[in-house]
């Protein structure tokens, strides 16, 4: 990884997570920089990163070849403004890691025609198990999608996409994502509790399963359907179960889901957006 100096403002859970993430990777916290109005905040990634850390968003700004914008998404315009005129001055990269802010609206308020990538990421980013999605608008060059892959591989897995505009379906897919997996873990924890298990082991019994299963999804070679038919016998209990969540419409439950969360992710990205 090249020793490009990289600021944050922002110096929330995202920070931490991709500071130590970045650190645990080789980079020297002497080229890392948090901005926060905190002290506090300052104080905990001063201790526990060791990293250059301000007050001052500028002062981070001026030190940056990659800014990351960590802030809150209702916070970015305005921090964005405080740091326009370094950013148009020495053109860092400028990676966004705020939910449903879209690129174009971010470049604008740091002045226009900025280097932007535009990141999603999702909250098992906090334990570096993240997904995110990344897009980058045409000023970035390949060195700095490079390096904006490489921040965001701090804390999980990282993957481009093309146009902005699945960054919706993005959000609908991973970025709630975890969501529904909780939800179903709740779900199967009850339905076994109903059947008499004691709570501890039933809540313990669900969580297990779900981790061998997304472990046996992502470490083998086999897709998600063929492992499940490899563990569906014909007559057998898997395949009553199934059937049952078949006859209730699971499957269409969650295109409509998604459908609903990709529609919000635009009616929220419409919102922010507004000057
Ligand atoms: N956490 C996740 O799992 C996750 C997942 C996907 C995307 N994201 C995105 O990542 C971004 C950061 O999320 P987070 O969870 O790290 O939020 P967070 O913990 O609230 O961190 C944001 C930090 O920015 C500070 N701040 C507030 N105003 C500021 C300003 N003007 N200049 C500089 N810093 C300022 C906040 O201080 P105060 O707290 O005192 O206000 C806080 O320390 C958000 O835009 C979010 O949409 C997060």
């Amino acid at each position: 990884m090249s020793e490009s100096t990289i600021a944050f403002i922002g110096g929330g859970n995202m920070a931490h997570s991709l500071v130590g993430g970045l650190i645990a990777g080789g980079r020297s916290p002497q080229h890392l920089w948090v901005a926060d109005p905190f002290v506090d905040q300052l104080d905990t990634h001063r201790h526990r990163h060791g990293i250059n850390v301000t007050q001052e968003n500028t002062e981070a700004a001026a030190h940056a070849d990659v800014i990351v914008m960590a802030v809150k998404p209702q916070i970015l315009r305005e921090a964005a403004a405080q740091i326009a005129s370094i950013v148009q001055e020495r053109q860092p990269l400028v990676l966004s890691i705020a939910a449903g802010l879209r690129e174009p609206d971010i470049s604008r308020w740091l002045g226009g025609n900025v280097p932007v990538v535009r990141a999603m990421p999702n909250t098992p980013s906090l334990l570096r198990c993240g997904a995110t999605a990344l897009y980058a608008n045409p000023s970035v060059s390949a060195a700095q999608k490079t390096l904006a892959e490489e921040i965001m591989a701090a804390v999980g897995m990282a993957l481009w996409v093309d146009e902005e505009a699945h960054m919706d379906a993005v959000t609908a897919t991973s970025g709630s994502g975890p969501a529904y997996f909780f939800l179903v873990m709740e779900a199967m924890e009850n339905a076994a509790r109903s059947l008499d298990l004691p709570p501890e082991l039933a809540r313990r019994l669900v969580l297990q399963t779900a981790l061998g299963a997304a472990r046996m999804a992502n470490e083998g070679d086999d897709d998600p359907a063929t492992l499940r038919e490899k563990v569906t016998s014909p007559g057998g209990t898997t395949a009553a179960a199934l059937e049952v969540l078949r006859e209730q419409g699971l499957e269409e439950c969650f295109r409509k889901a998604l459908t609903a969360a990709r529609d919000r992710s635009q009616t929220l990205s419409d919102e922010f957006g507004r000057d």
